[in-house]
């Protein structure tokens, strides 16, 4: 598989790595392990022992060192072997590769490129997940597909009226295709899709946080970031109130490659109205774990047809792919460059400012 590699990917929440928890989790097909050291420093290893292949997340953790669990050799935080049992002299072979593990937003980012290009300034300004101003609702879904496909979907929010109708989805006769969609390229790597829908009846997710039953005005723009992360900004209000008060979130799209056909999605969702609202950020969790598990069934279903009958994907474009398709394109341009040409940087755009989209209806 082709993957773009010098870039960061999420890697989990932070919290994870709390208590002196060993999190063991494949990117990019290579099997990582991660922990955090007694100094706070988090640190990523290749998770399998250069002597017989075991996981070392299957052994266990001597203070900030890993022991391997078949024969005892132990490993430091850069992966160079500290210990081999019943002999005196180390094995020059016996070390793990370590990765690149950082901490930003109250997510873990991880490099599986070169190390020497792992560079913190490129991670996304993606700080709704952890803001003063901002409330997020988190949760992780793992994905029986390719990331590719989900990121298809989380540009093509047209599939809402029939994934999604029992709860963010229009039905048929307000569906989402129906309200046209301006797509634009922003920035390094980043596509954007913004769509407006006056006038129409709250779908039971809507009703719920803006406490309102009844016709609201609605946008949604779905961001889309090369290689992996996805956001959809969302703003609603109630017919004849203000756009500067509408209930707004944004969802914030993790998804990183674990296998050519699977996928982590961390997500979380981030609000900028009742705040302290303990209940609503558990019911939104719940009410978006159900949505989320609705994408997840059509994807698992979509890869192995996929498996079954062979690619491409799309075999026929609709006018809902617009996006999808210039989100594919520049990943596939991307990894072109990197293969292509050994100096490349990708300098993904840094996410966007907070602003609130010129609207165009009321
Ligand atoms: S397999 Fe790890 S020490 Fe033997
Ligand atoms: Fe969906």
């Amino acid at each position: 598989m082709n993957w773009l590699k010098n870039a960061w990917y999420v890697a989990g929440f932070k919290e994870e790595l709390d208590d002196s928890k060993v999190v063991a989790r494949r990117f990019l097909g290579t099997a990582v392990v991660m922990m955090r050291h007694s100094d706070g420093r988090v640190a990523a290893l290749r998770d399998m022992c250069p002597h017989r292949l075991m996981p070392l997340s299957a052994g266990r953790r001597v203070g900030d060192e890993l022991e391997c669990g078949y024969h005892g050799l132990r490993f430091d935080v850069g992966g160079a072997c500290t210990l081999a049992p019943g002999q005196a002299n180390i094995p020059r072979q016996a070390c793990v590769q370590h990765y690149p593990l950082a901490e930003r937003h109250g997510l873990l980012w991880i490099w599986m490129g070169k190390a020497e290009r792992a560079d913190p300034d490129l991670i996304p300004d993606i700080r709704w997940n952890d803001h003063p101003e901002w409330t997020p609702s988190r949760g992780y879904h793992h994905v029986a597909a390719d990331f590719r496909l989900s990121v298809d979907n989380l540009m093509d929010l047209g599939h809402e009226s029939w994934v999604h109708l029992r709860t963010i989805g229009q039905a048929e006769e307000e569906c989402i295709p129906s309200y046209p969609v301006k797509v634009s390229i922003e920035g390094e790597g980043l596509v954007r899709a913004h769509r407006e829908m006056p006038n129409i009846e709250a779908p039971p997710f809507f009703a719920m946080v803006l406490d309102h039953h009844g016709r609201i005005n609605r946008w949604q723009t779905a961001i889309g970031l090369a290689p992996s992360i996805c956001m959809t900004d969302f703003g609603v209000y109630p017919v004849g109130s203000s756009a500067d008060e509408a209930y707004r979130s944004h969802v914030l799209h993790l998804l990183t490659p674990e296998t050519e056909s699977s996928t982590h999605y961390f997500w979380s969702v981030a609000r900028n109205r009742r705040l302290g609202d303990e209940k609503l950020t558990q019911d939104i969790c719940k009410a978006i774990a159900q949505t989320f598990d609705e994408d997840a069934v059509v994807l698992a279903i979509q890869q192995k047809q996929i498996e079954a009958e062979g690619g491409p994907v799309p075999r026929l474009a609709l006018r809902v792919d617009e996006a999808p398709i210039r989100s594919r394109r520049l990943l596939e341009s991307l990894i072109k460059q990197e293969n292509e040409d050994p100096d490349f940087v990708y300098r993904p755009a840094l996410m966007v400012e907070d602003v609130t989209p010129e609207l165009e209806m009321g």
